[in-house]
């Protein structure tokens, strides 16, 4: 089960100034499960583990069977901020580093319409030729330019390669339910959809099917992954100093509160990176409005201590660390002794190379601390389908509780809306040409 440490932050925050913080998160917990909070018709993601039916994880496994069948190679998904890094942020902690360079057997899932960048669509046209190819669409408005620009390319090469029948049965969609012109695209097509419920948003959506059809089609368990999820939402539901999602929410704020303004999520393991970007899509466009919020940034030691482990050290003492401990590595490896030991590492000989990223997590822990840098540990056991479960919804429900301690509504992303409608206006979209003038001329 998740473990949250905060004695790293014990010469930061004061006892009594945590007990009063995690007074505010049982109240703020209290308001999210009652529904009486801001954004209360967004509280979909709250109760999903307990309540997906097991029809709709045999209806994502009936899509990877059939693509089995036909020896797909190749699943493009396509779908950008919410509607992409939960999946991309699994199948990253969950895949063989090396995956791509070995002939491990099953489909492999590759990502598009999360950027607009014209080479790596002219690349990813160069993968689809030479891979058996099927497509799973996602976009919960329907509407977004990156994944409506990368579908219409994929869309028209599937159906010129494999003719407009065949296509049906190899696109999938995952939209609203009624609205969206990718609803009505589907419908008009009759491709297989999956729709994503109106009161989930984006970023708390990693446990329908926008997170569960690409996790389940790059080979992964997602029973496992909804079983400890659901573990995770009994523990986060009791207003209870063991909470961990209470001890979170309230340690963050009181570090907030006391000027930390900046949140590294730090990861001693390089398959934990897209839970940093996940992770800073979650707090980032929940908390980060009304001129408030913590600014989520994350980081990969060992790796990172060689860039900016300098800034975190030395820099503006505005930071602290949230770091994601994993307890046990699944892979051994022993570093061997040498005889003319010319590199003078025999002092090492006989330990496993986890040890020495242990040893080097405590001692930037410490020199950290002594840094002025406050250091929270988010422990797992090890990674797998059943921890990240419980890593998102941990997330999801201490990001709710923190949203209200903070006083912001979590459910919205008001701010998101400013670069789409210059970027319109820009593309000369009907309705914006006023605006594209007007912008023009401030360029
Ligand atoms: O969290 C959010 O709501 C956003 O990041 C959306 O997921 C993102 O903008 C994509 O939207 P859509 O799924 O409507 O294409």
């Amino acid at each position: 089960m998740i473990k949250v440490n905060t004695n790293g932050c014990d010469s930061f925050v004061s006892k009594n100034q945590y007990n009063e913080f995690v007074a505010k998160a049982k109240d703020a917990l209290a308001v999210l499960n009652a529904g009486t909070g801001a954004g209360n018709d967004f509280l979909g993601w709250n109760r999903l583990p307990s309540e997906t039916p097991d029809s709709l994880v045999d209806e994502c496994y009936d899509v990877v069977n059939k693509w089995i069948e036909k020896n797909i190679e190749l699943v493009v998904v396509i779908g950008i901020g919410g509607s992409y890094l939960g999946a991309k942020c699994a199948i990253e902690a969950l895949s063989h580093t090396f995956a791509s360079q070995m002939n491990t057997c099953g489909p492999k899932v590759v990502f598009a319409g999360q950027n607009l960048s014209e080479e790596y669509t002219a690349e990813l046209m160069d993968l689809v030729q030479t891979k058996n190819t099927a497509c799973v669409v996602i976009s919960k408005s329907g509407t977004t330019t990156e994944p409506a620009v990368a579908f219409r390319l994929i869309k028209s090469y599937i159906e010129k390669t494999y003719g407009k029948k065949e296509a049906c049965e190899r696109i999938v969609a995952i939209t609203d339910k009624a609205r969206g012109a990718l609803k009505s695209l589907s419908n008009q097509e009759g491709y297989k959809t999956f729709v994503i419920e109106d009161n989930v948003g984006g970023r708390f959506s990693v446990l329908t099917p926008v997170g569960l059809l690409p996790i389940a089609l790059a080979g992964f368990d997602i029973k496992a992954l909804l079983a400890g999820a659901k573990e995770m939402e009994k523990i986060c539901d009791k207003a209870d100093d063991n909470n961990p999602a209470i001890q979170y929410a309230a340690m963050r704020n009181a570090l907030y509160n006391n000027g930390k303004k900046i949140e590294l999520l730090v990861g001693f393991n390089p398959k934990l990176q897209y839970i940093g970007e996940w992770w800073k899509q979650l707090y980032g466009e929940s908390e980060g409005k009304d001129g408030k919020g913590i600014f989520p940034a994350s980081v990969n030691f060992t790796t990172d201590l060689h860039s900016m482990g300098q800034y975190i050290q030395d820099g503006e003492r505005t930071l602290f660390e949230t770091v994601i401990t994993v307890e046990n590595s699944r892979r051994t490896v022993k570093i061997e002794a040498d005889e003319q030991n010319l590199d003078g590492l025999n002092f090492l000989a006989g330990k496993n190379v986890e040890h020495c990223n242990r040893m080097a997590q405590l001692g930037t822990k410490l020199a950290h601390v002594d840094g002025g840098v406050p250091n929270m540990e988010v422990s797992i056991d090890h990674i797998d389908e059943n921890y990240l479960g419980q890593l998102f919804y941990f997330f999801e429900k201490a990001c709710g509780i923190s949203a209200y301690i903070l006083g912001v509504n979590p459910f919205n992303q008001p701010g998101v809306e400013a670069y789409k409608k210059n970027m319109f206006a820009l593309l000369d979209k009907p309705g914006y040409e006023a605006q594209g003038v007007e912008l023009r001329k401030r360029l």
